[in-house]
């Protein structure tokens, strides 16, 4: 924990009986809240209030509008008298953050709700004006957050985020979403490690040879160039998605003593990464970049990174993950790749030979790479792959879906806690800025740079994720 003023009171208990989503005109709102509402008022069946907050001089038609617009676009399976419910419950309230009446109108709106939560989808840098106000107005009493990532550009500004919090909020009320925590196929990276008996032994230094992650993503920055010059991969995707996937891989099992076991687990693994330097990372920038809307034509912002971590360890002393993410490589996929040692007689085991792959977008699948002879005399053979394709059955709930509910009912597993975020900054936080490394460019629908390579040189190189129908 920080040395943060610490809010005192006790957390709240319960499930809220409101629902604030700051932001209501907003990007995040149109793509995924108002889909998730949805969702929720369907399956949960609740009659709370669920209130909009924005500064666009819009009326409460134009809510209803835009959250119409959304549920048919994103949630096109729900009929018309399933938005009628949602928009039976959907308020708006309009002001800028700036004002405490903006707030006081919120109060009036919260009517008798004794657990309100709010979720702020707004820039960071508002945060603290809405929290503000929301204390001020004691629309915070007894009350949950929602904050998106980005948490914070590096480890001050983390903390003094964290500070922000907490002069108000209670840690267990504080729910930082990644959204990757919310995806059905990471959950199911702890779930297949701990169910299965057959994995246990094989899962450390002494079988695993290395692990790879890829995510692969063969659109650009679709015209966040002025976001995208204030973070670059490592802080877009890799200090927060990818370090949890590779916290879910290398985490010891979870207790069932106590709940936030899993929590502990994950955060005594970026405890023990070292933190990385230049030895082990290498950007890149798609070529055309710099001539984004919003981009400074010298920039030095990554849109490609691979980075070469190492956990300090018992159990993966020695052992190397690799992680590569970037904009406009060949395909859009995210994939797991652990492959094993081979065993001591190389005729049985040539190339990659044993391996379990775990698929997480599109679609999740999780494969087992497995040596079988080929008919014949010689003594010679292939890699097969036992193959579980899991499809999704109607009880998936998208990562919003799930994670508002989660928060709803103040369940915190599955967002990342304060001490989380400060050792993921931990890790990253030498190799952030223009000059850390050089930025090589690489042309579109390639896999990023070439220097990338030497990277993974004296392990086999990358494994290229295999494009499936
Ligand atoms: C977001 C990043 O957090 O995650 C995006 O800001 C990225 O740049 C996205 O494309 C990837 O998420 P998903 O769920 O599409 O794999």
């Amino acid at each position: 924990m920080s040395d943060s003023p610490f809010n005192p009171d006790e957390p709240t208990i319960g499930i809220a009986d409101a629902i604030v989503f700051f932001g209501a005109s907003g990007d995040l709102a149109y793509k995924k809240i108002f889909p998730a509402l949805q969702a929720m008022v369907l399956r949960r069946d609740f009659d709370i209030p669920i209130i909009g907050v924005a500064f666009s001089n819009w009326t409460n038609e134009q809510l209803l509008q835009r959250a119409r617009e959304s549920v048919r676009k994103f949630y096109p399976s729900a009929s018309d008298d399933d938005f009628a419910r949602l928009a039976k419950l959907l308020r708006y309230v309009d002001g800028d953050y700036h004002k405490i009446e903006t707030f006081d109108k919120l109060r009036v709106e919260l009517g008798d709700a004794k657990i309100p939560m709010h979720y702020l989808a707004i820039p960071p840098s508002l945060f603290p004006t809405v929290i503000e106000g929301l204390a001020k107005s004691k629309c915070a009493v007894n009350a949950r957050v929602i904050v998106e990532k980005p948490f914070g550009r590096d480890l001050q500004s983390a903390r003094s985020l964290n500070r922000v919090l907490h002069a108000v909020f209670n840690e267990a009320d504080i729910f930082r979403i990644d959204h990757y925590l919310g995806k059905e196929a990471v959950q199911n990276l702890v779930f297949f490690r701990f169910g299965n008996t057959f994995l246990e032994p094989i899962w450390n230094r002494h079988y695993v040879k290395s692990v790879q992650i890829t995510l692969a993503e063969n659109f650009g920055i679709a015209g966040r160039g002025k976001l995208y010059e204030e973070t670059g991969v490592i802080r877009d995707v890799i200090q927060n998605h990818l370090l949890q996937v590779v916290g879910f891989l290398a985490m010891e099992p979870p207790t069932r003593t106590y709940a936030d076991s899993m929590r502990d687990e994950q955060v005594k693994v970026f405890r023990m990464i070292r933190p990385l330097n230049g030895d082990n990372l290498v950007r890149g920038q798609f070529k055309g970049y710099r001539r984004e809307e919003g981009v400074a034509s010298h920039s030095q912002v990554e849109t490609y990174a691979a980075v070469r971590l190492f956990i300090d360890s018992w159990r993966w002393e020695g052992v190397p993950f690799f992680i590569r993410a970037g904009k406009f490589l060949p395909h859009t996929v995210t994939e797991v790749l652990v492959e094993l040692k081979r065993p001591p007689i190389a005729k049985f085991f040539p190339h990659l030979g044993n391996y379990v792959r775990f698929r997480l977008n599109p679609q999740l699948r999780i494969g087992i790479g497995a040596r079988v002879k080929h008919a014949g005399e010689a003594w010679t053979g292939e890699t097969v792959e036992l193959s579980a394709l899991k499809a999704k059955n109607s009880d998936e709930m998208d990562p919003y879906e799930r994670l508002l509910g989660d928060a709803m009912d103040g369940e915190g597993i599955l967002f990342t806690r304060e001490d989380a975020v400060e050792a993921a900054w931990q890790i990253v936080q030498p190799v952030l800025g223009p000059s850390a490394t050089p930025v090589f460019e690489y042309d579109q629908g390639t896999w990023g740079p070439r220097e990338a390579d030497l990277l993974v040189a004296e392990w086999g190189g990358w494994h290229t994720p295999a494009v499936e129908s």
